[in-house]
């Protein structure tokens, strides 16, 4: 199957999306990524803890979309408390919860901190206003990410590893890393391989649902295989997305990305990074400053009701590890190529 790999380029306009999460009149409409490719279902969410709740179970994920949600949240919660007599009391604590929530992406402490800017200084009204404009922000960087990424990355056919979903699921464009895909497959061939993305399975239920939609060539691998994939010869480039990017370019991405730059050292397999400035976090200097979420040893032990360990097993489940500067070849944002590891 390797040996007779099909190349192709995208079938469908770059304008043409999913929509993860969008804010209509009072309500939140989120499409619950904890069931696709299954079911596609919409939930409508009108308090701000159903909206935590969602970020905390994955229902919406991914560093920007994430960032959107936090906004979101912020906007239910203001609605619910208008006109109380503790209004900012109890804004700070509805924050203090979101912030709760997931502590990696930085996306979202941007939102939140600026929100907390707007209710000091009496602008609660403005939250839609600034969720609305971040929406803007974010799906503008998408595109530019994808022109930027584009012209970094040269080549025809070329053969894309790719881990998690950073499309646009994970965003609210055409996604980080699977916009420059995207927008590179406009007009050449490629094919994406496509991490499964243990445990909670982003690359085998979300990267390859939209890049099938899109008509974009793929093949569906384990994290294990990425080795020997790459040892046989068909992989040019790595290209993931980042939660948060330390000062000096260490990178931290969904778990098991790491691994994937200490194999494209080792194979001379250009790594690249995909992620707007939003996700840059000036105040942290280096990776070893990143807070990386742990999580729940159940999906670590099985995988939703299927038990696949014993009882009582021990687990560790990082959700991200930090790529050093040094293994990566770019960081691609809206306004920059950044080469941090020269
Ligand atoms: O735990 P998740 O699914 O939220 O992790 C997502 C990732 O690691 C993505 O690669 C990252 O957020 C970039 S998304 C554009």
């Amino acid at each position: 199957m390797i040996e007779k790999l099909h190349y192709g380029t995208m079938q469908q306009p770059l304008t043409e999306f999913i929509r993860s999460i969008r804010l209509v009149r009072d309500e939140v409409l989120m499409l619950d990524q904890t069931l696709l490719p299954m079911g596609e279902e919409t939930l409508v969410i009108r308090d701000y803890r159903q909206c935590i709740e969602a970020i905390k179970m994955l229902r919406i994920r991914g560093a920007p979309a994430i960032g959107i949600a936090a906004g979101a949240a912020a906007w239910l919660a203001a609605m619910e408390f208008s006109g109380r007599d503790n209004y900012i009391e109890l804004m700070n604590r509805a924050l203090d919860e979101i912030e709760a929530s997931r502590p990696t992406a930085v996306n979202l402490f941007k939102a939140t901190t600026a929100i907390r800017r707007l209710i000091t200084a009496g602008n609660g009204n403005r939250i839609l206003d600034y969720t609305n404009k971040l929406i803007e922000y974010e799906t503008d960087a998408c595109f530019n990410m994808g022109i930027n990424g584009a012209k970094e990355i040269e080549g025809e056919p070329l053969g894309i590893l790719t881990h998690c979903n950073t499309g646009s699921l994970a965003t609210v464009g055409i996604g980080t890393a699977l916009g420059v895909i995207r927008t590179i497959a406009r007009d050449r061939r490629v094919h994406v391989f496509v991490d499964e993305t243990r445990p909670l399975l982003q690359g085998a239920r979300l990267t390859t649902w939209e890049l099938m939609q899109s008509g974009i060539p793929c093949t569906l691998i384990t994290d294990s295989m990425a080795a020997s994939v790459m040892r046989s010869g068909v992989i040019d480039c790595v290209i993931t997305g980042a939660d948060r990017i330390a000062d000096n370019g260490d990178s931290a991405n969904k778990i098991g990305t790491y691994g994937l730059s200490i194999l494209a050292k080792n194979f001379d397999i250009p790594f690249y990074i995909v992620a707007p400035v939003s996700t840059i976090d000036r105040h942290t200097p280096t990776g070893k400053d990143i807070r990386i979420e742990q999580r729940t040893a159940s999906e670590v032990a099985g995988f939703r009701e299927l038990r696949t360990a014993p009882e009582g097993c021990g687990v560790y489940n990082p959700a991200f590890d930090v790529t050093p500067a040094e293994n990566i070849t770019a960081i691609i944002t809206e306004t920059e190529v950044w080469h941090p590891g020269s």
